[in-house]
C-alpha cells in the first residue's frame, strides 16, 4: 500500500473460496483459519463463498448448492462468527459482476494469459476453456475492490491473482485520473501458506487432487486422518535438530509445517521437540494433534447442514449487508466511468 492509501482507506479484509469438493487442510491452515484470527483481531472482515467462479468450470447445479451451504458450515464450525463478520455467496450481490465487466475492459489480455493458475487450470486445449476461466482474475479483483478491501488473506498460490488486482487498481486510477481503488495487499502469512500433497512433496494439497489420501479433509473422521498421516510419504531419517536439516526433505518438512500451524508454534520449535524422533513417533503425535483440531470443526459442521434453511438465512443476510456497502462505491465506480446510473435502489 502506498502512503496516500494507507491515510485514505480504513483497513477492510476481504477474502474467498470457491464452493467446489470439501475443504481440505490447506484451504483451513492457509485460509480459513487466518480469516477467523484476522476476525478476532477486531478488523472489519467481509467473507466470500464464490459461486460465480466456481461455474467458470462445470459444476453439478445441486452439487454447486450443497457445496455453497457446506462451506458456509465449515467457516463457521471453524470459528467464524456470521455476526462479527460479513458471510454471503458471491452471486447474491449483483456489483461482483457488474463492477467484474467494467474490469474486464481494464485489464489487458496480455495480464490473464500469464496467470499459472490460468495456463495450469486451461492446460493444453486452452480454446475449449470458458471465456469466464479466462477472466477470472478480474472478477476476482471485482471481488476485492467492491468494498475497498485493503488486505486479502490467502495462500500463496494467490499471490499472482492478488498482484493483478493491485494492477487493475492501478490502471483504473491512471486512467481516470482519480484516487478511487486501494492497491490491496495479500496477506500471505504462517507456517502453512503452502500445504503440500501427502502423496508427493512437490504437489500443492488440493481439494481437487484424484487421490484422496494426498489430502486431509476437512470432513474426514478420526480414522480416516490417523491412517492419511500414518500413511503419508516421508524418509526414513529421524527428524534433525534444525529447520536447515529439512531443506532437501520436502515431504517432512510439509509435516512439521502442518504441525507447527496446528499447534500454533513456529517450525523451528516443532524440530526442536522432536530432534531425533522418527515418524514413527512423530506421525500418530500429529494425527492426535490433527484429530483435537478438527474433530470439533466436523462435528459443529455435522449439526450446521442439518438446517440449510438457518444456512440459507445467514447467507441472505450477509448478502444485505455486504450490498450495502458494495452500492455506493458501485454508484461512484458508474460516475466515474461515465455510465448513466440514475435507478436506485
Ligand atoms: P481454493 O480451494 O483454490 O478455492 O482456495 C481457497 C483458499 O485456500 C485460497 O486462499 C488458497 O490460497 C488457499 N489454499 C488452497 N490450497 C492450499 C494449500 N495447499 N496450502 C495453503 N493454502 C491453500
Ligand atoms: N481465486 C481464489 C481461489 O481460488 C478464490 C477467490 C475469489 C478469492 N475471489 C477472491 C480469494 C477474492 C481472495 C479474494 O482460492
Amino acid at each position: 500500500m502506498t502512503d496516500a492509501a494507507k491515510s485514505k482507506f480504513t483497513p477492510r479484509v476481504f477474502s474467498g473460496i470457491q464452493p467446489t469438493n470439501h475443504l481440505q487442510l490447506g484451504n483451513y491452515l492457509g485460509a480459513v483459519k487466518r480469516f477467523v484470527e484476522m476476525q478476532n483481531s477486531g478488523i472489519e472482515t467481509i467473507y466470500c463463498i464464490v459461486d460465480l467462479h466456481a461455474i467458470t468450470v462445470w459444476q453439478d447445479p445441486v452439487d454447486l448448492q450443497n457445496a455453497t451451504r457446506e462451506l458456509a458450515a465449515s467457516y463457521i464450525a471453524s470459528g467464524l462468527d456470521p455476526k462479527r463478520s460479513i458471510l454471503f455467496n458471491q452471486s447474491q450481490v449483483p456489483g461482483h459482476a457488474e463492477l467484474g465487466w467494467i474490469f474486464n475492459c481494464v485489464a489487458r489480455m496480455g495480464w490473464m494469459n500469464r496467470m499459472t493458475q490460468w495456463k495450469d487450470k486451461a492446460g493444453k486445449d486452452a480454446e475449449k476453456a470458458s471465456l469466464g476461466l479466462f477472466a477470472y482474475p478480474s472478477l476476482m479483483a471485482a471481488d476485492i475492490l467492491l468494498y475497498h478491501a485493503t488486505h486479502v488473506p490467502v495462500g500463496e498460490d494467490q499471490k499472482q491473482h492478488v498482484e493483478l488486482t493491485r494492477d487493475i487498481a492501478i490502471k483504473f486510477n491512471h486512467d481516470f485520473k482519480v484516487d478511487f481503488f486501494p492497491v490491496t495487499q495479500p496477506v500471505i502469512e504462517g507456517a502453512a501458506t503452502r500445504v503440500m500433497s501427502l502423496r508427493d512433496g512437490s504437489k500443492k494439497m488440493s481439494k481437487s487432487d484424484p487421490s484422496d489420501a494426498s489430502r486431509i479433509n476437512l470432513t474426514d473422521d478420526a480414522d480416516t486422518v490417523a491412517q492419511k498421516f500414518r500413511k503419508a510419504r516421508t524418509d526414513s531419517e529421524p527428524l534433525p535438530e534444525t529447520l536447515e536439516g529439512l531443506k532437501d526433505r520436502p515431504e517432512a518438512r510439509n509435516l512439521v509445517n502442518i504441525y507447527a500451524a496446528l499447534a500454533e508454534m513456529t517450525p523451528e520449535a516443532v524440530v526442536a521437540e522432536y530432534a531425533g524422533q522418527g515418524f514413527g513417533t512423530f506421525k500418530p503425535a500429529l494425527a492426535d494433534l490433527a484429530v483435537s483440531k478438527l474433530s470439533p470443526i466436523a462435528d459443529e459442521m455435522k449439526r450446521l447442514m442439518a438446517d440449510p434453511a438457518e444456512i440459507d438465512r445467514i447467507l441472505g443476510d450477509g448478502a444485505a449487508r455486504a450490498n450495502a456497502i458494495a452500492e455506493p462505491i458501485l454508484a461512484q465506480t458508474y460516475d466515474i466511468v461515465g455510465l448513466i446510473r440514475s435507478r436506485r435502489t
